[in-house]
């Protein structure tokens, strides 16, 4: 990790203790690490020993870092490659989710333009409560990184989720996170969520898709190095951090906004849920309720990445098989018809897996070989499957 910077928060919990080994192991790694604590993480450690690691001095306080005309605190946020904080308690991490900035770590967490990671550390109780998953599911929404927690014995005496990750694990995470990317360089279009089929101004069409793959999605392939658009339809997420979104409505927007941008683009993911039809007339204004039937005439909507595998210069495509049943046969048929270089299959009648879950089970399909990402976490889905195309993507050119 030869010149990175990392800045390491280190708030008040008794893990504060293990973060001196972090500091150890990411300076003999030949990165720099400047350290900031909150009040009360000075309570656990003294700021001298991480100044003595480090090298330089701690930043404590945020009218300090002002008068520091060495570095201010707007400048530590730009400055630093990757922030940490290590370890974060539940109090942190509420304060952080509503976007507090009432000390100097909460302002820099605010500031930074740059990845910010969190090693949660609490009791298991704190950790399960439903505020704090509440509030680190939200962070992980923001494409905040969550790193851990760990499961096992902790200091008050339980035993569960709750403590840090071990400073080799955290070294780890930071060093494959700072590591030149996989897709460096390369430009990735990825479509995500739903579309909606306007039947007249105030009803649609539409399914259960809530953008959460897709949107993992761009978030590992921005972790990766590549340049990332996402085409997303209306969804309740906020972008990935450095990832440029175009939002769009029904599947015809979906498409011309694919359209015009894939000519640049070296791989193209659609992991959007488009709706495969449209409504042929829709009414200029509210259809009124009757006690008749209404008919509703529906005509197909164009196949998005039908389209893009037809063009003569067409990207590494990898497209998505929404399954209820004959998972690997319908994905492969698919494969095929729609001229694709990978498939991912995904089972979407089972409750862990595909639309609304926060879990995902994939099987990878390409024309020579397979490869199953058992269930996991999306954003750990999202992970396995860039790493995989990058693999694919890099043996087919
Ligand atoms: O958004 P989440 O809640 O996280 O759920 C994720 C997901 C279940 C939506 C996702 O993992 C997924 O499976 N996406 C594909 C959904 C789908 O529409 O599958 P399909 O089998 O109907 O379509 C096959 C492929 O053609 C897909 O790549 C799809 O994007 C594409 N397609 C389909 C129709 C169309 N008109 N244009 C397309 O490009």
């Amino acid at each position: 990790m030869l010149k990175k910077k990392i800045l390491l928060g280190v708030t008040g919990g008794i893990a504060a203790y293990k973060s001196a080994e972090l500091i150890r192991l990411i300076i003999k790694s030949g990165a720099e690490v400047r350290v900031v604590m909150t009040k009360a993480a000075t309570e656990f450690v003294q700021p001298l020993t991480y100044q003595a690691l480090s090298g330089h001095r701690v930043y404590t306080d945020i009218f300090d870092a002002e008068a520091d005309s060495a570095m201010d605190h707007i400048e530590l946020a730009r400055w630093a490659d990757l922030m940490i904080v290590a370890p974060a308690s539940a109090d942190f991490i509420a304060k952080m989710r509503n976007g507090y900035a009432d000390n100097l770590l909460l302002t820099l967490c605010l500031a930074s333009k740059q990845p910010v990671a969190i090693a949660p550390a609490m009791n298991q109780q704190m950790y399960a409560n439903r505020a704090t998953q509440d509030n680190i599911k939200q962070l992980a929404s923001r494409a905040v990184l969550i790193w851990g927690p760990d499961d096992g014995e902790q200091a008050c005496g339980d035993t569960g989720p709750g403590r840090m990750l071990e400073p080799t694990e955290l070294f780890e995470r930071v060093a494959e996170y700072l590591s030149p990317g996989k897709l460096d360089g390369k430009n990735v279009l990825i479509t995500a969520g739903p579309t909606r089929e306007p039947i007249d101004p105030v009803r649609y069409i539409s399914n259960r898709s809530t953008g959460r793959m897709g949107y993992a999605l761009a978030q590992a392939a921005h972790q990766a190095g590549a340049g990332v658009t996402l085409v997303s339809g209306p969804v309740n997420l906020d972008a990935p951090s450095g990832v440029e979104r175009i939002s769009v409505s029904s599947a015809i927007e979906m498409r011309d906004a694919v359209i015009e941008r894939v000519a640049k683009v070296d791989i193209f993911i659609a992991c959007a849920a488009v709706s495969d039809y449209r409504v042929e007339q829709v009414a200029a204004q509210k259809i009124k309720k009757t006690t008749q039937k209404i008919k509703l005439e529906l005509i197909p909507n164009p196949d998005i990445v039908s389209e893009v595998t037809r063009l003569k210069n067409k990207p590494f495509t990898l497209g998505f098989a929404a399954e209820t049943e004959k998972l690997e046969q319908h994905a492969v048929e698919k494969l095929q018809r729609k001229n694709l270089d990978m498939i991912a299959a995904n089972r979407v009648a089972a409750e862990q897996t595909g639309f609304e879950s926060d879990t995902n089970e994939l099987t990878v399909i390409w024309p020579d070989g397979q490869r199953l990402l058992t269930l996991n976490d999306k954003n750990e889905i999202a992970k396995q499957l860039i790493d995989l195309v990058a693999e694919r993507y890099n043996a087919s050119s």
